[in-house]
């Protein structure tokens, strides 16, 4: 048997703008994450794939247009093993479209996991490749920046269609993950911004360059470790989200808690209306921020420190 993990991720700046060229950035987030178990199976049996948590069989055929078959058909081809004979198992603790990367992480697990098993394990790059064309499946135009943080497993500095750069904190933040509870699929979102962009180019193009002005300053502060500017620069770009939509008033309301309750900053983090916010804490106030947001209406809340590994 072979296993492998990818873990969950956040986008601490630059979501939506990061699909019209502007930079993001992102962290992995490994208290969450998909496993991928790979065992041989009777000869002529083909490549299946399970997912027993949401009660999903699939076997992986040319036509396939299901995103993990798809990853399967493309690892197996790579190698010249179109043919292989294994059942794979995925699991996985990402909430579902959260904002977390659940399909980018699942693809991730699954491709790197496969690869392993045929005996020809997949670079960070290779992977990333792979799990970026089941991403197009999940949603028409995504940046690229889902499955970049999720396969070097790194922070990125991103810009699509750039070799991603991986870059380093120069002093550890902390940070609260608080999530929604509510489904909203980044295809829903990101498709809405694109009809409203196609509307208003002119207006939208200004909003996605203050985010990518704010993404620039955001990398240059945590690398100087100036972790106390981080907080305004959320705030900042929360608001520019609001404007392109994709706020809605339960994230508002979380956001609202955190602040009230003494984060530096707060903002959504993904596609947006539903899924996650992210919170600006410190060491002290992780435990009453974490309460506010639950009598908010959290779900569920994770403390992640960045820049610890
Ligand atoms: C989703 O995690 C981030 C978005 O910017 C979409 C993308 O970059 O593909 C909303």
């Amino acid at each position: 048997m072979t296993t492998a993990s990818a873990p969950g991720k956040i986008i601490l700046f630059g979501e939506h703008a990061v699909v019209y060229g502007q930079p993001a950035l992102a962290v992995p987030v490994r208290q969450v994450q998909a496993v991928a178990e790979v065992v041989d199976a009777a000869p002529g049996s083909g490549i299946v794939i399970q997912a027993p948590d949401i009660g999903k069989t699939v076997s992986v055929s040319g036509a396939s247009t299901d995103p993990l078959a798809l990853t399967a058909r493309l690892v197996s081809e790579r190698f010249d093993s179109p043919r292989a004979d294994v059942l794979i198992t995925v699991r996985s603790t990402i909430p579902i479209a959260g904002g977390l990367g659940s399909g980018a992480a699942v693809s991730a697990a699954l491709g790197r996991a496969l690869s392993a098993h045929l005996g020809r394990p997949l670079s960070p790059a290779a992977l990333s490749e792979i799990v970026f064309e089941s991403e197009k499946l999940h949603h028409g135009t995504p940046s690229g920046i889902d499955n970049t943080v999720i396969c070097y497993e790194m922070p990125v500095y991103y810009v699509k269609g750039q070799p991603p750069q991986t870059f380093h904190t120069g002093a550890p933040f902390h940070l609260l993950i608080a999530d929604s509870g509510i489904a909203s699929p980044t295809s829903e979102t990101v498709g809405d911004v694109r009809r409203a962009w196609e509307h208003k180019r002119r207006a939208y193009d200004r909003l996605f360059q203050h985010i990518g002005a704010i993404a620039d300053r955001a990398h240059d502060v945590i690398r100087r470790s100036d972790v106390a500017e981080l907080g305004p620069l959320m705030s900042e770009n929360q608001a520019i989200l609001r404007e392109l939509d994709v706020s809605s008033p339960p994230l508002e309301r979380l956001i609202a808690a955190a602040l009230s309750a003494g984060a530096g900053g707060a903002k959504l983090s993904g596609g947006g209306r539903g899924g996650n916010v992210i919170a600006l804490v410190t060491s002290q106030n992780v435990a009453p921020i974490t309460d506010t947001l639950y009598d908010a209406g959290a779900r569920r809340v994770i403390h992640t420190v960045v820049g610890t590994d």
